[in-house]
C-alpha cells in the first residue's frame, strides 16, 4: 500500500457580509473543491464555525501540494495554520472529496472557535483534536 500525506490546518475566515453571503461563498468552496480534490485523489473535510476554518486534507504528496498550495493563496481566509502534517498508510476520509460540517453542527462544540483561535495565535498542538473533532462530527452525519 502507498502512504498518502494528510495536512490538518486552521485559519481565519475572511468572507465578509451577511449569513447568505457567506453560504453562497462556502457553496461554491465546497463545489471548487469537490471538483478539484477527485480529479486529484484528494479526500478530506471542512469545518466553518464562522470565524474559523478547519480542513483535513488526505492525499498523494504531490497532488496534496499544490492543492494547500492554492488554499493557502486563497484571499477568503488568512493566517493559514498547519497543525499536524504526517504521513499514514490509511485516509480518514476515505468517502468525502470534502465532507462540511456548517456552524450549526460546530454549535454542538462551543468552545471549538476558542480553540482554533488559540491553534493560530499559539502554536498549540491542537492537530490531533481538531483531526479526531473531525472524524467524529463527519462520521454522525452518516
Ligand atoms: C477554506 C478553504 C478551503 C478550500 N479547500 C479547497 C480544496 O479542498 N480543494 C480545492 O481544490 N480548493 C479548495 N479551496 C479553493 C482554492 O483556494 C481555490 O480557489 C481553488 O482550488 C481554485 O480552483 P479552480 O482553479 O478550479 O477555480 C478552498 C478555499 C478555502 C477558502
Amino acid at each position: 500500500m502507498t502512504s498518502i500525506q494528510k495536512v490538518v490546518y486552521c485559519s481565519r475566515n475572511l468572507i465578509e457580509g451577511d449569513a447568505a453571503t457567506r453560504n453562497a461563498e462556502i457553496s461554491q468552496i465546497l463545489e471548487t473543491s469537490r471538483r478539484n480534490n477527485s480529479k486529484a485523489n484528494v479526500t478530506g473535510a471542512l469545518l466553518f464555525s464562522a470565524d474559523h476554518f478547519a480542513q483535513v486534507l488526505e492525499g498523494p504528496q504531490e497532488a496534496l501540494e499544490a492543492v494547500f498550495e492554492r488554499i493557502q493563496n486563497d484571499t477568503r481566509h488568512g493566517d493559514v495554520t498547519v497543525l499536524e502534517s504526517l504521513t499514514s498508510e490509511q485516509r480518514d476520509f476515505a468517502e468525502w472529496s470534502m465532507a462540511y460540517v456548517s456552524p450549526e453542527e460546530c454549535a454542538l462544540t462551543p468552545e471549538l472557535d476558542a480553540k482554533l483561535q488559540d491553534a493560530i495565535h499559539k502554536s498549540s498542538d491542537a492537530g490531533q483534536e481538531v483531526l479526531d473533532l473531525l472524524k467524529s462530527l463527519v462520521l454522525q452525519e452518516v
